[in-house]
């Protein structure tokens, strides 16, 4: 199960595609899920595969109680996976007729799961951007599908070089002023306890001068983009959700101290918009679409921090898998 992309917690989806109680049926890693909340309010996820005869629950209902009923058969499912109702055979063993449940959270107005369906006691909850959650912050929500291999997509957020050239008429053309034929552009990478931490200027521009953009890795998919702006938040956070091969999800986060009127959302919308279509044409045309081996491409200075994360895709996550087991109880 999810291989390549296994045991870890990810954003996968905007929580307001969660309607009611549900169910939403959401793929990651080539994995059918469902969502749906039970009778606390609480986000609940299950493979979407029902344990009797592999239809999918999410062609079912949410009951009052807050249990997925399969659509073939009535059985219900509460958000551990354990079967509670078993129609017409009052004398079934249900402990035997369980679900497989997902550890799911609703954080940041983002549908979280961790990739594994495991017996093991509850991973150690998922490592969150501060932006995604601070009150003083108005937030902007956009989801859209690329035709790309989600690596292609997540080097593409955490590449500085870009940023003159691809978005030249957008983020970019703060930056190209600066730009002389023989530049130099400074990238560091600091390994932090979520991820790591890039860093880039150009030329001689002081980097202590707290003026610079930085952008935030935190693993395994998410980017965090810091714009300067001076005694203000803002941010651009960029989350790359393997849907299959060639299929990645984006969900692109905007936060902003000021200028916070939900009137406004739609123009920050917009504007980030924008940047992702940019992004988008570039990324899909990428050829091999999955990122290869560091040695099969060539690879320069500026090229840090997607080679950062080259490195932990290539020993960390790639070689990962989540064996099958059919049941977890989850809190
Ligand atoms: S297939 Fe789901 S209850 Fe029979
Ligand atoms: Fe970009």
């Amino acid at each position: 199960m999810f291989e390549g992309f296994a045991n870890v917690w990810t954003p996968v989806t905007l929580a307001r595609r969660l309607k009611g109680s549900g169910p939403l049926a959401v793929t990651v890693a080539g994995e059918r899920l469902v969502f749906f909340r039970d009778g606390t309010g609480k986000v609940s996820a299950l493979l979407d595969r029902c344990p009797h005869r592999g239809v999918a629950l999410s062609l079912g209902k949410v009951t009052k109680a807050g249990c997925l009923e399969c659509p073939f058969h009535a059985w219900q499912f509460d958000g551990g996976g354990n079967a509670v109702h078993v129609p017409l055979n009052p004398d079934a063993k249900r402990e035997r007729l369980f679900a497989t449940a997902l550890p799911a959270r609703e954080i940041g107005g983002l549908l979280w799961v961790f990739t594994a369906a495991t017996d093991q006691p509850e991973p150690a909850e998922p490592q969150v951007p501060d932006s995604l959650v601070r009150d003083d912050l108005a937030r902007t929500f956009i989801e859209v599908e690329w035709a790309a291999h989600w690596t292609r997509a997540m080097e593409n957020m955490l590449d500085s070089p870009h940023v003159p050239y691809v978005h030249a008429t957008t983020i970019g053309r703060f930056v190209r002023p600066l730009l002389k034929s023989d530049s130099t552009m400074h990238v560091t990478w600091e390994d932090t306890s979520y991820g790591g931490r890039t860093t880039s200027w150009i030329d001689t521009e002081n980097p202590a001068s707290g003026a610079l953009a930085y952008l935030d890795f935190y693993k395994p998919n998410v980017m965090v983009l810091n714009i300067p702006v001076p005694k203000q938040v803002f941010r651009m956070h960029a989350i790359c959700v393997p849907v299959k091969a060639d299929r990645v999800r984006m969900l692109v986060v905007g936060a902003r101290s000021f200028a916070r009127l939900s009137l406004l959302n739609p123009l920050f919308n917009a504007s980030n918009m924008k940047i992702v279509k940019q992004d988008q044409a570039v990324v899909e045309s990428s050829f091999p679409s999955e990122v290869p081996p560091a040695a099969d491409e060539v690879s320069v200075r500026t090229d840090r921090a997607t080679l950062q994360f080259r490195r932990y895709y290539f020993e960390e996550l790639k070689p990962s898998s989540a064996p099958p087991r059919r049941h977890l109880r989850v809190a």
